[in-house]
């Protein structure tokens, strides 16, 4: 695990949005797991621009999201499927085809299924980027998950649910108490992992990521056990880790 500590969010993002644009100009049909959330926004900005500007191409590239809330219309404007959408694939020119997110309507058991085998059948997830929760939740596993979790469904917790309400602030919605989520197993089938974390908020989880003992009460842990795992945090995110690493 290799972990950098950056100046500010900004810095967080230059990194990543550049290892994004080099995978990809370097493997034309790479595969990207990819995150929601306010932590990846900023990077996904970047990678438009850069499309716009140098024209790196994406219409190889395929990508796995790696959560969706049960219940959610793909327009409604707190899904995953309408935020991956107007936050980057709107904006790049990559295949519908090539891009993957988990439905979250209709027989949702059986969605996740499909979804896992989907993942597994298709040639190995490159570079998978992570956010991470303030109780350490990584997709939609929340605390208590099991390391050989596969893609399914779960209810989030209400740490989780209360931290996303802020997305949900200006809807008539509440936040659903249902997602459906890669597990952790399927996480950790990616060649490369990074994990982002910006603010404060983050520092308790960020400190058990790096320095805590590996363990189900806190899901990012299992990282640990990952051959190629980056995490860049800033200062804040970072705050709470012993200087040993
Ligand atoms: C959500 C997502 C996670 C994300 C996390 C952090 O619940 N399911 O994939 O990493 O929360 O979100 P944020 O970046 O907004 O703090």
């Amino acid at each position: 695990m290799h972990l950098i500590v950056t100046k500010d969010s900004d810095e967080i993002a230059n990194l990543l949005s550049k290892i994004v644009i080099g995978l990809v100009n370097q493997k034309s049909n790479a595969v990207l797991g990819l995150a929601t959330g306010s932590s990846p926004i900023a990077t996904y900005k970047l990678l438009i621009e850069d499309h716009q500007t140098n024209k790196t191409d994406w219409s190889n590239v395929s990508t796995f999201n790696l959560d969706e809330y049960v219940g959610l219309q793909q327009e409604n404007h707190n899904s995953y499927h309408y935020f991956m959408e107007e936050q980057l694939f709107k904006h790049l020119n990559i295949k519908k085809a090539n891009i993957h997110i988990p439905n979250g309507l209709g027989d949702v058991k059986q969605n996740a299924t499909e979804y896992e085998k989907l993942i597994s059948e298709h040639q190995q997830i490159d570079f998978q980027i992570l956010g991470i929760g303030s109780n350490g939740h990584i997709g939609f596993n929340e605390p208590g998950s099991d390391v050989k979790s596969v893609t399914r469904v779960v209810e989030l917790s209400k740490e989780t649910i209360q931290a996303n309400k802020r997305f949900f602030a200006s809807s008539q919605d509440t936040v659903p108490t249902q997602a459906i989520t890669m597990g952790i197993a399927t996480i950790l089938k990616a060649k490369n992992i990074v994990l982002i974390a910006t603010g404060k908020n983050k520092a308790e989880a960020v400190k058990a990521l790096v320095q805590g003992k590996v363990s189900e009460k806190w899901p990012c842990s299992y990282l640990q056990n990952h051959p190629s795992v980056l995490i860049l945090a800033d200062q804040a995110a970072a705050s709470l880790l012993e200087q040993k690493s």
